[in-house]
């Protein structure tokens, strides 16, 4: 165990929160068949076991954007890198986020696919860093609220790397860590021990 980073969410509490999440879905589709359209790429993670925990007849799809700047200096625009396949006119969709920060991203996609006319549309976000919101967001579905810091893991990453991590881990060193993520993958390798 390493002290650049310490364990937020294990990997059972956070499979106990997708089941919840699951159940609430189920409950509310009943005799629907929703289309969940995951945000890569951190949503992977948290798409592939949520769907398979809703006992309904879903439908995957797929969006990818990038965020015009850096991370740090998010204006909120972003680009529509890949679009989904899927007319989504009339159907019920589920947009399903691995984490809303600020809520640019999310609230900009959720006009985006408002504007293809769904018969229902909410969201669904495993982390929600509730204190750093600036654009309003009804997020429906919510696994855990997140505390202002980093997290990585369990799909969220650290300039591309620690999305395997099977738990969700806040960063205490985000400077040593980007400078050297070995700091971490030490760790990664004792956790799946
Ligand atoms: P927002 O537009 O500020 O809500 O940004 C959301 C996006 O920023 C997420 O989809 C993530 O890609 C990224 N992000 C925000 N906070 C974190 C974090 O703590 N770890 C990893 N990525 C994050
Ligand atoms: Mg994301």
């Amino acid at each position: 165990m390493t002290d650049v980073a310490s364990v937020l969410f294990s990997a059972d509490e956070i499979r106990g929160r997708v089941n919840d999440v699951a159940r609430a879905i189920t409950r509310d589709y009943e005799g629907r068949s929703p289309i969940l359209v995951g945000v890569l790429k951190g949503s992977s993670l948290f798409l592939s076991d949520l769907m398979r925990a809703i006992e309904l007849p879903v439908r995957i799809d797929f969006m990818s954007i990038s965020s015009f700047g850096g991370a740090a200096e998010k204006s909120g625009r972003v680009r529509i890198v890949k679009d989904m396949d899927q007319d989504i006119g009339g159907q019920d969709v589920i947009m399903v986020e691995d984490i809303v920060d600020t809520g640019l991203t999310a609230s900009y996609l959720l006009s985006t696919l408002q504007s293809r006319s769904p018969r229902s549309l909410e969201v669904c976000a495993l982390l929600d860093k509730s204190v750093r919101r600036i654009a309003p967001l009804p997020i429906k579905y919510r696994g855990f609220d997140c505390p202002d810091r980093f997290v990585v893991g369990y799909g969220l990453d650290l300039q591309e790397m620690f999305r395997n991590i099977p738990d969700i881990l806040a960063v205490e060193d985000l400077e040593a860590l980007a400078e050297d993520p070995s700091l971490l993958s030490t760790f990664a390798q004792e956790a799946s021990a």
